[in-house]
């Protein structure tokens, strides 16, 4: 991994950042949890092995757990490899979401595992909060068993979009719109959290199936968190990537025309839920993005 400069072509297209200019000396930004991960609730469940590569979250009957980065970024391909909870995980809700800090505009981007009794499909569950709007629920049934081993699950976060990718396919990108007065995710560093915890009063059928807790603890597993982003650090940013790689493979990235057919072939097959077609919900009309796309 390299840092890379901004140039001033880069600085009139996104003419609201800042961007620190100097070379950064580490060779890699994150290649283990060790270096980048503070375990922020249920520190007893919460496990990583010698090499620091590897990290495991329980849910018992006394607490879930939870971990947060080291280090807030300011947009990024971040990536993480995540095996759900095996057998019955009813109930249960395994998370990886980026959030800036709390508070009534607070940003923040989400993927929710929820689990299913064993045979049945978890659902993903995505949203988005933009200046403390959310409300913009999307979920999707997966294609392959999550909990027979890692897969990967990437939010590709740029001034232009945000993407959810699973295994390098988008099933979600949400555009910026502010040029119509939207908000959009693009001022406010974020950290990265994964959890664990109990939410049987409406993961599973809407609640309707409990955590069945003489199967606990319910363990979920993450894997080779390698963040490709820019970092907030002392109020500039400082952006990171592969050695040899093109900022702009990622930073003024939107989706290829190939990837967009295969969203469109997730969105048509394994779609549960989206609230840009839930009128009922929004009586007085969906939300603005919704009729921009
Ligand atoms: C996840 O990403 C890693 C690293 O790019 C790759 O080696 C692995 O095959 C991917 N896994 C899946 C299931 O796509
Ligand atoms: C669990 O399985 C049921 C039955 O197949 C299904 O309706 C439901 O969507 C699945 N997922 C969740 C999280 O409830
Ligand atoms: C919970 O799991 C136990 C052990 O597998 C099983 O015997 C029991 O019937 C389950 N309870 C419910 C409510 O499904």
């Amino acid at each position: 991994m390299a840092s890379f400069t901004s140039t001033p072509k880069f600085l009139s297209i996104f003419g609201a950042l800042i961007v620190c200019l100097s070379p950064y000396i580490t060779p890699s930004l994150a290649d283990s949890f060790d270096k980048e991960v503070d375990f922020i609730w249920g520190p007893e469940n919460s496990k990583m092995d010698d090499t620091g590569t590897q990290l495991s979250l329980s849910l018992n009957t006394i607490s879930g757990s939870a971990f947060q980065s080291k280090d807030a970024y300011l947009f990024g391909r971040i990536d993480m490899q995540i095996k759900l909870v095996q057998g019955n995980s009813a109930g249960t809700v395994s998370t990886y979401y980026i959030a800036s800090p709390g508070g009534p505009n607070h940003d923040e981007v989400d993927f929710e595992f929820l689990g299913n009794i064993s045979g049945e499909p978890y659902i993903l569950h995505t949203n988005l909060f933009a200046h403390g709007t959310g409300d913009r629920e999307q979920q999707f049934y997966l294609w392959f068993d999550p909990t027979a081993d890692f897969h990967n699950y990437t939010f590709l976060w740029n001034p232009r979009h945000i993407a959810f990718l699973v295994d390098d396919i988008p099933i979600r990108d949400f555009k910026n719109h502010e040029d119509k007065g939207l908000f959009f995710p693009d001022s406010q560093p974020m950290n990265v959290y994964c959890s664990i915890w109990d939410g049987d009063g409406w993961a599973t059928r809407g609640g309707l199936v409990k955590t069945n807790w003489t199967q606990s603890p319910f363990t979920v597993h993450y894997q080779n968190f390698n963040p490709q982003a820019c970092v907030s650090q002392k109020g500039s940013l400082v952006c990171y990537l592969p050695e040899g790689s093109d900022y702009y493979t990622w930073f003024g990235q939107m989706l290829a025309e190939t990837d967009l057919e295969k969203m469109k072939w997730v969105r048509e097959n394994y779609m549960v839920y989206d609230y840009c077609t839930d009128v009922k919900r929004f009586p007085k009309g969906v939300p603005p993005e919704c009729l921009l796309g």
